[in-house]
């Protein structure tokens, strides 16, 4: 009796440290964490979010995207360079895309939607060969499983990054300050079907953030608007005006919030911004302050020193601010991908993000 536990609690013991090793043999690295595979804020996002991977032969690529929106095409290096989309050497349309990784060496993927790949939807990655010590599978007596579990009340063999899409709240992270179609500034955009929705997406609005709209004075104004105002471009019934550019605007509450130039035909040209903004999540946020609206400081001019209006496309030292912006999602990436090394749980936020940028993308319907 007591001969035949011990043997079974050995056998056990010889499965658990083989499925243990096995789960570390394997990584399944989720391209972009919470942000996906989407066209990102900065067009190095995915060379920073593999710069902190290892890849190894038997690892697991993840690609979230909205299907329909975006895909996944491995391409030749020549073909990655020039976001060439012509001949793929494998294409996937399906969300998510796993793709293991089955040899050494460098992998190269884009999205073939046109002006994807050139905004930065593009990833490579160097795998190296699998781990010093291989041994996948037990060697010698290769118990059967449904031996092996009896004392233990054996562990399934769980993915530790494959969890349940349960939806949950967004995770907090530091405010980004959003400077508003980038370099375009705050204008009629070229493409008025597409208007600002291209630059929407793939950007998430937590309260906290802010709003930088640069733009000509006397040639735009913002004016925060109802759905409905929003929907018929009615500038009658504004819920807030301001006319002194750049103007910075703090997102203080969740949920739709719109935007449109109150100018003559500007909004139905396409001058109008819609944003969804998810809260903070708990009151007890670590930084103290960070949901309330830095003081108007050093990164932009004081609009009182703008007598003449600037050029037509009014951008003012845009560069900045966006480059501050991509520090700070970069940032809240990274530490978003190192929580989800210690807590399960907070890989199924990162679901949830990716379900919103699903809803976001249907939003965008009309833009590519
Ligand atoms: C990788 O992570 C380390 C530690 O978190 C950080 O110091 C480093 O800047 C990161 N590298 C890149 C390329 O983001
Ligand atoms: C794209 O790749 C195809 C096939 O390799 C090649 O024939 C074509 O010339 C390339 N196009 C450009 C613009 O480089
Ligand atoms: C990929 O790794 C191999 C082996 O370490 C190295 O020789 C090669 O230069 C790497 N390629 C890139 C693009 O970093
Ligand atoms: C892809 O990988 C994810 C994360 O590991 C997992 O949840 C999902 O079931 C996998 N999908 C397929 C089709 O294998
Ligand atoms: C806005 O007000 C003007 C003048 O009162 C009116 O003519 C116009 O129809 C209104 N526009 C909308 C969209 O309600
Ligand atoms: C905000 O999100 C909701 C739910 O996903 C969606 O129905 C709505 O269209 C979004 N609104 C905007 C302005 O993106
Ligand atoms: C505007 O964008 C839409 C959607 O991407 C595209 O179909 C259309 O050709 C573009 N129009 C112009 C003038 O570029």
């Amino acid at each position: 009796m007591a001969r035949s536990l011990n043997k079974n609690f050995v056998v056990a013991i010889v499965a658990i440290a083989a499925l243990l090793h096995s789960s570390k043999a394997q990584t399944t690295h989720i391209v972009g964490d919470a942000l996906g595979w989407i066209v990102p804020p900065s067009t190095d996002t995915y060379t920073t979010w593999a710069a902190n991977q290892t890849f190894k032969v038997g690892d697991v690529l993840v690609f979230n995207f909205a299907a329909g929106r975006h895909d996944v095409a491995q391409v030749t290096e020549s073909a990655f360079n020039a976001c060439n989309t012509s001949s793929p050497i494998s294409r996937e349309t399906n969300s998510p895309a796993n793709i293991t990784l089955t040899s050494s060496g460098e992998y190269y993927y884009i999205c073939t939607v046109p002006g994807h790949c050139s905004g930065g939807q593009k990833l490579m990655i160097n795998a190296s060969a699998a781990a010093a010590s291989p041994a996948p599978q037990p060697s010698s007596p290769a118990p059967q499983p449904s031996t092996a579990p009896s004392p233990l009340n054996a562990p399934t063999p769980t993915p530790v990054t494959a969890p349940t899409p349960t939806p949950t709240p967004s995770p907090t992270r530091a405010p980004v300050t959003y400077v508003v179609g980038d370099n375009m500034g705050w204008i009629i955009p070229p493409n008025t079907s597409v208007g600002y929705q291209n630059w929407v997406r793939g950007k998430t609005f937590v309260v906290g953030d802010i709003l930088v709209f640069n733009y000509a004075m006397n040639a735009h104004d913002v004016a925060e608007v109802s759905k409905q105002a929003y929907g018929s471009c009615d500038s009658n019934n504004t819920i807030s005006f301001n006319s002194n550019p750049p103007t910075r605007i703090t997102l203080t509450t969740s949920g739709e919030h719109f935007y449109i130039c109150t100018f003559p035909n500007h909004c139905s040209a396409g001058q109008e911004l819609a944003i969804n903004v998810t809260g903070t999540g708990t009151a007890a946020s670590p930084s103290p302050g960070t949901a309330t609206p830095p003081s108007p400081n050093t990164a932009t001019p004081p609009s009182t020193n703008t007598p003449s209006a600037p050029s037509p496309t009014g951008a003012t030292t845009p560069s900045d601010q966006s480059g501050n912006s991509a520090k700070s999602l970069n940032a809240a990436g990274l530490s978003i991908t190192f929580l989800a090394i210690i807590v399960i749980d907070v890989d199924m936020l990162q679901k949830l993000r990716f379900l919103y940028y699903n809803n976001k993308a249907d939003f965008d319907i009309l833009a590519l």
